[in-house]
């Protein structure tokens, strides 16, 4: 019998060191929000973040407000227009919040934006190469176009900006300042929450446009496909959805792109789009944990509001999933079976493993993005297994909003 592996990368498979489109690390992400300063505190007080530094007019940012939040190796950028002209501000009143960006670090962002372009990648509004530097070091930054009001971001470091020296606590670039004596940072700091990094991220395109977003991830970004699901995998009596998941050459990241399919109710993913302006855009945000019990434990204590299963649920899981990972010369699932139940943590297995998930309602008032947190034990896939009682929890809570 082998034992399930605990929650190490999938092993990161090396980059030809010449290439440009080699991903270093998810750079960051960037939400375009309402009220970047009251946001901080959100996903502070609720996630346990740390509000480590800022860019805003006391650094002579005079048109916008950044706020960075971190947490492991994860670092958000939340970023408000101090004008109502500023794209933030226009983008805000037409989505809500949410990601703007999904930046990652390259070797050298031009070359890597280059490529991207020669690949066919639109470049973002003012996305060309930009250099900003000190006489402490540099970033370069450069942009594309993905779906909808998305973009990516290629950064480059050098000198105090690289980022190794930014995950020790150094400046993300030179337009920052640290923040100091900030009560919930030193709370978080106590009481963590063990959020490590992003897993995976989900996108939500317009229905039949799926295949469209997977040769852009694959001719500009030279990902590949890692898995498919079709709608008679994600569906309910009620509605379904179509899925492909894109990883990057390496697995650093993986982006599974979303489609709805016609049902005899609105598919979860069709609502999304409803109300993001009938705009493509990021669904979820998978955070990575090594305990599922004490992430899901620490956030529920903080207030974090989680999809409700039905009680059936637990009735047969075991037996799924156990069976599963007898059948492939796995050890059960570890976790005691019990807490799991009282945390309402989902469960899966697949012949590498397991894993448990659990998935906020949506962090805005628009049914829009959610974050879920995810602790793999051997298995690399998304929860196949949950997808049915996920849907019909999920749309209960669409039957709620009068969005089903
Ligand atoms: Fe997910």
């Amino acid at each position: 019998m082998t034992t399930v592996p605990s929650t190490a990368h999938a092993p990161l498979k090396p980059y030809a060191a010449n290439d440009p489109l080699a991903l270093i690390d998810v750079d960051h992400v960037r939400f375009y929000v309402g009220n970047a300063k009251q946001a901080a505190y959100f996903y502070a007080h609720c996630f346990g973040f740390t509000i480590e530094q800022v860019s805003d007019q006391t650094t002579g940012s005079r048109d916008e407000a950044n706020y960075l939040l971190t947490q492991g190796n994860i670092r958000f950028i939340l970023t408000s227009g101090l004008t109502k002209d500023h794209p933030a501000s226009k983008e805000v009143a037409q989505f809500g919040d949410g990601v703007k960006d999904v930046a990652f670090t390259v070797f050298d962002a031009t070359k890597a934006w280059e490529k991207a372009v020669k690949n066919g990648a639109t470049p973002a509004p003012g996305g060309e190469p930009k250099v900003y530097s000190d006489e402490k070091g540099s970033i370069t930054k450069a942009s594309i176009q993905t779906y909808g009001r998305c973009i990516h971001s290629f950064v480059s470091r050098t000198g105090a900006y690289e980022l190794t020296k930014v995950k020790q606590g150094g400046l993300l670039n030179p337009m920052f300042r640290k923040l100091e004596g900030i009560g919930v940072n030193d709370y978080n700091k106590q009481h963590p929450c063990g959020l490590k990094y992003v897993d995976h991220l989900v996108g939500n395109v317009e229905m039949g446009k799926m295949n469209h977003w997977v040769k852009f991830y694959e001719d500009v970004l030279e990902f590949t496909m890692f898995k498919h699901f079709d709608d008679k995998d994600i569906s309910t009596d009620f509605s379904s959805l179509m899925s492909k998941v894109m990883a990057s050459g390496n697995n650093l990241i993986k982006m599974p792109i979303n489609e709805p399919a016609p049902g005899k109710k609105k598919s979860q993913v069709q609502e999304y789009l409803d109300w993001h302006d009938h705009t493509p855009g990021v669904q979820h945000l998978a955070l990575r944990t090594d305990d599922e019990l004490h992430s899901i434990a620490a956030l529920r204590a903080r207030g974090v509001d989680f999809l409700t299963l039905p009680e059936a649920y637990y009735d047969k899981v075991w037996e799924r999933v156990n069976s599963m990972l007898k059948q492939h010369g796995h050890q059960a699932v570890r976790e005691d079976h019990e807490r799991v139940k009282q945390l309402g943590i989902l469960v899966d297995s697949d012949d590498e493993g397991y894993l448990l998930q659990l998935f906020t309602k949506p962090l805005q008032d628009r049914p829009t993005l959610f974050f879920e947190i995810i602790c793999r034990r051997g298995s690399q896939s998304f929860g196949k297994g949950n997808f049915k009682a996920l849907f019909e929890a999920l749309e209960m809570e669409q039957g709620k909003r009068g969005n089903l």
